[in-house]
């Protein structure tokens, strides 16, 4: 399929990137393509990015039929752009629109189109360290019809927008509440996948917890209450007794993130035990209490690599390493930054460049 390019006659300046916060501006440009379940995916363009223009029937209003992807460009010491393990999200993208009954697409075109938004966008990457493009591709319903059922049609698009940390305290440590009201998702459920509809529930706990004081909340099991999921945005690590202990995909309630993914890669790589195994808050703070508790942090595209400072839960705290960055967590951070920025080389087939 051919990719169409309109370009705008009106590019918008661009912010200072010191201002430039988590998705506060939008780039020129937006990738667009159709799909429908007879005639399959079309009419893929590059167009100034803009509303979309949707009957107020369309399906994804009214039942949530939805998936999306985080994913960044960054600005690299050589002048190039690169991307990090983007066959990684196309492949969990279209595992979604499995469970989301949305039609699935070529992850290999549309990283091809994505390249080529990149290169037209390529000035809204900022070049400087620390700060990213962010690329959200999602998918929607836009067929027509109020009864419960699974759209014909759907829109596919791809926007970008320059990004700097997406916690206000940047790598600083988060405090973080273990929600022992709410919850997110269920065995059997849709808490695998990256799909709007999982996160609709989370946001009136989550100002809850904001209101607390606290920087993030941290879901539990909704069956027994007793183990750790994950917190916010982001999935969650613990380094206890020097192991590096990280709740289980295996329940299927938990997202598969890539950074987690990337963070257990590195660490076996470093000879670090790892362990992805149900993780008890009794545990945890049980660690904490014995000293053991060597190192909390958040892992997501998003988020990167976000120490976890503080625990709460049911009136309990536990400061985990004094409320400062870890060793395993700078150092996670800083092999992975080094090498989405081309301070290192890839050795192990993560790094896309964008050309
Ligand atoms: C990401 O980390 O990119 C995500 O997609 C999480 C999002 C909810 C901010």
């Amino acid at each position: 399929m051919d990719i169409k390019i309109t370009k705008t006659q009106n590019p918008k300046p661009k912010p200072a990137w010191e201002n430039a916060g988590f998705c506060k501006y939008y780039s020129d440009h937006m990738f667009i393509m159709d799909g429908n379940k007879t005639k399959g995916w079309y009419d893929a363009r590059i167009v100034p990015y803009g509303p979309l223009q949707m009957d107020p029937a369309s399906l994804v209003f009214h039942y949530a039929q939805e998936s999306f992807e985080g994913m960044k460009a960054f600005y690299g010491v050589d002048g190039k752009i690169r991307l990090f393990r983007p066959d990684a999200n196309m492949k969990r993208m279209n595992i979604t629109h499995k469970r989301m009954s949305i039609m699935e697409f070529d992850g290999d075109f549309v990283l091809k189109a994505l390249d080529e938004l990149i290169k037209i966008e390529k000035d809204w990457v900022p070049p400087v360290d620390e700060m990213a493009m962010y690329i959200r591709p999602f998918c929607i319903g836009n067929g027509t019809h109020l009864g419960v059922k699974s759209s014909d049609d759907f829109i596919y698009c791809i926007i970008l927008s320059p990004v700097g940390a997406y916690y206000p305290e940047g790598m600083a440590p988060t405090k973080i509440y273990i929600e022992d009201k709410y919850v997110r998702s269920v065995e059997g459920g849709t808490g695998a996948y990256k799909a709007g509809a999982n996160y609709a529930g989370t946001l009136q706990p989550g100002e809850e917890v904001l209101a607390k004081g606290f920087s993030q909340i941290c879901w539990l099991d909704a069956k027994e209450r007793k183990y750790i999921e994950e917190v916010g945005t982001s999935n969650i690590v613990f380094v206890i007794d020097g192991k590096v202990v990280t709740p289980t995909l295996k329940t299927g309630t938990i997202l598969p993130g890539i950074t987690r993914d990337t963070t257990l890669q590195l660490a076996r790589e470093w000879g670090y035990d790892v362990e992805e195994r149900p993780v008890s808050v009794e545990e945890v703070f049980k660690a904490a209490d014995e000293g053991k508790l060597n190192e909390a942090f958040a892992t997501g595209t998003a988020a990167v690599i976000s120490p976890v400072g503080l625990i709460h839960y049911k009136g309990k705290e536990a400061i985990i390493n004094d409320q400062k960055t870890g060793p395993l967590s700078q150092r996670i951070y800083d092999e992975v930054t080094d090498l989405q920025y081309g301070r290192k080389e890839d050795t192990r087939g993560w790094i896309h460049i964008v050309e």
